[in-house]
């Protein structure tokens, strides 16, 4: 399965409000058809305040006025079906919105009749609050309800209260949710932080920090053993999973499973691969653009997934640097390497909006700042410049929105584009296209199988070798590299050279080139 990423506010906007909406989705299937993917996955398109954009849900059975109503969401997924896409929605299970009608009624009063559906605790007697655990901003993950006299814990924003999955009635509630969209059609849900749901039942203090090298730009402030990553959570994956299987096609469930560890990434496919269907490898998003720690996550994850279970690779999302930006560092040969790579990888390939023309970051201005994770002041550019709308072609709006609108966030101009790079055979856009038709006509490299993964450090090469002589080389130096052992005619280069030649004695591989070959 090939999925792709889109944030609805970001695709394409249809009334000229500047924010996107799902009827500009619609819009703009046939891109996605001509591009081959087969699902989409689209973030929250529940109402909301917006304090997370979506991802503190106000209302699960609804959809948000800014992005539609339910008739056109029932149109999207008809739509997109007939054009054999399927549609998966963003679930968000650990938190609603404060505005949500549950939370407001907790407020109420410690007897209400939601009080327990969040996670409320007394203050320690000196008044502080009742453990360490930190929210997404690295202050205190609890927030005191004066009125009440108890705290309530959010591990994102104050807006974002975390329901409590210890009871029975949230569990309950939530299935009648699952079940409402997938009778409305939907094909699965990404979950939001599904690792992290279920929090420790004594609310224990969570441990300090070991000095560890962490992946650059992340600071580990907390251990994060009790506020998140419980067992516990497992069981109720296995419901959710039991609940989707039980439906005609099975329903898929891809989670948001944030770790740089590939032992702890693996677990959250259950047992015997019963927990969730999918799992986001983050230790391959955590990793950096070099073939050796690459490498490794690569083969680690293949080792470590369950007997039957398919990988779930990603490059890029609206909370992490575009891979053009992140991997790449602007130079579009790399980006172009980083896409031979990513979907030529066995299991399932997300593809963020805009990755398919190897689309940067756009800097974002400090007063155009939308992303309430950024506290005023600090000099982390926060997720906007991941979030910028999606151009479509060269004029005013960049076929995103009217000419005379201001979108939502800044456009950053309008190249790439789609349409220039549609009229381009040479460009990332037909690269990303060629290497989706390759997959869906090689089983060898889009499903399960034994595979060798090759890494020379010194070298900076990296190459997989998967059944029937199908090899995908990729040289991370800025010099020619020569790779052995290589014999057949190249299928796909990332440069778009001597597609099609043979290769009888070693692979020559150019700075910075991703290369397919096939047996011949
Ligand atoms: C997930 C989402 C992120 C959101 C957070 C809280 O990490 O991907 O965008 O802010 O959860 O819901
Ligand atoms: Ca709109």
């Amino acid at each position: 399965m090939v999925l792709y990423q889109i944030y609805p506010r970001s695709f394409q906007d249809s009334n000229g409000d500047g924010i996107g909406d799902l009827p500009g989705i619609v819009q703009r299937l046939d891109h996605l058809r001509w591009l081959g993917v087969d699902a989409i996955w689209l973030s929250p398109t529940f109402p909301s305040p917006n304090h997370d954009w979506g991802y503190d849900v106000a209302d699960y059975r609804g959809v948000h006025p800014d992005l539609g109503t339910q008739e056109d969401m029932d149109r999207l997924i008809a739509e997109a079906r007939s054009r054999d896409i399927s549609i998966l929605l963003d679930l968000v299970p650990n938190h609603t919105s404060d505005e949500h009608a549950w939370f407001r009624d907790a407020l109420s009063s410690r007897s209400a009749r939601y009080r327990d559906w969040y996670v409320w605790a007394d203050p320690k007697p000196d008044g502080s609050a009742p453990n360490n655990w930190l929210d997404v901003t690295g202050q205190s993950a609890w927030t005191l309800d004066t009125p009440s006299g108890q705290y309530y814990l959010h591990n994102f924003l104050p807006h974002q209260p975390d329901l409590n999955w210890w009871n029975q009635e949230v569990r309950d509630e939530f299935d009648r949710i699952l079940r409402f969209w997938y009778d409305r059609g939907v094909a699965g849900f990404r979950i939001d932080v599904a690792h992290a749901v279920i929090k420790d039942r004594l609310l224990r203090d969570d441990p300090e920090p070991a000095p560890r090298t962490v992946p650059a730009g992340r600071r580990i402030r907390r251990v994060r053993k009790y506020s998140m990553n419980r067992p516990e959570v497992g069981e109720v994956h296995e419901h959710w999973r039991a609940l989707s299987d039980s439906y005609d096609p099975p329903r898929v469930l891809v989670g948001e499973t944030i770790t740089d560890q590939v032992d702890q990434w693996a677990r959250w496919y259950g047992p015997e691969g019963l927990g969730l269907s999918l799992a986001f490898d983050f230790p391959f998003v955590f990793s950096s653009f070099e073939a050796g720690p690459l490498g490794r996550v690569i083969d680690e994850s293949l080792r470590a997934l369950p007997r039957g279970a398919a990988g779930c690779w990603v490059a890029s999302n609206h909370d992490t640097s575009r891979f053009p930006t992140r991997w790449a560092e602007g130079d579009e040969r790399r980006a172009r390497m980083g896409l031979v790579l990513l979907i030529s990888l066995p299991g399932v390939v997300t593809l963020y909006y805009g990755d398919e023309l190897a689309m940067p970051d756009v800097p974002v201005p400090v007063d155009r700042v939308r992303d309430g994770f950024v506290i005023p002041g600090s000099t982390h550019p926060g997720r906007d410049p991941e979030r910028t709308p999606m151009r479509w072609d060269a004029g005013p709006g960049a076929g995103f929105t009217a000419a005379d609108v201001e979108p939502w966030l800044p456009l950053g101009g309008t190249t790439p584009n789609v349409g220039a790079q549609a009229e381009n055979p040479g460009s990332p856009l037909h690269l990303t296209r060629d290497l989706l038709s390759f997959r869906r006509a090689h089983p060898e490299v889009r499903q399960g199988g034994p595979r060798q993964v090759r890494v020379d450090e010194a070298a900076g090469t990296l190459v997989i070798e998967h059944a029937g002589g199908t090899v995908v080389a990729c040289n991370f130096s800025a010099a020619a590299r020569a790779v052995e052992g290589v014999d057949g005619r190249i299928a796909i280069a990332s440069t778009r050279e001597r597609e099609g030649d043979r290769v009888t004695s070693g692979l020559e591989l150019a700075p910075h080139e991703g290369v397919i070959v096939v047996a011949s």
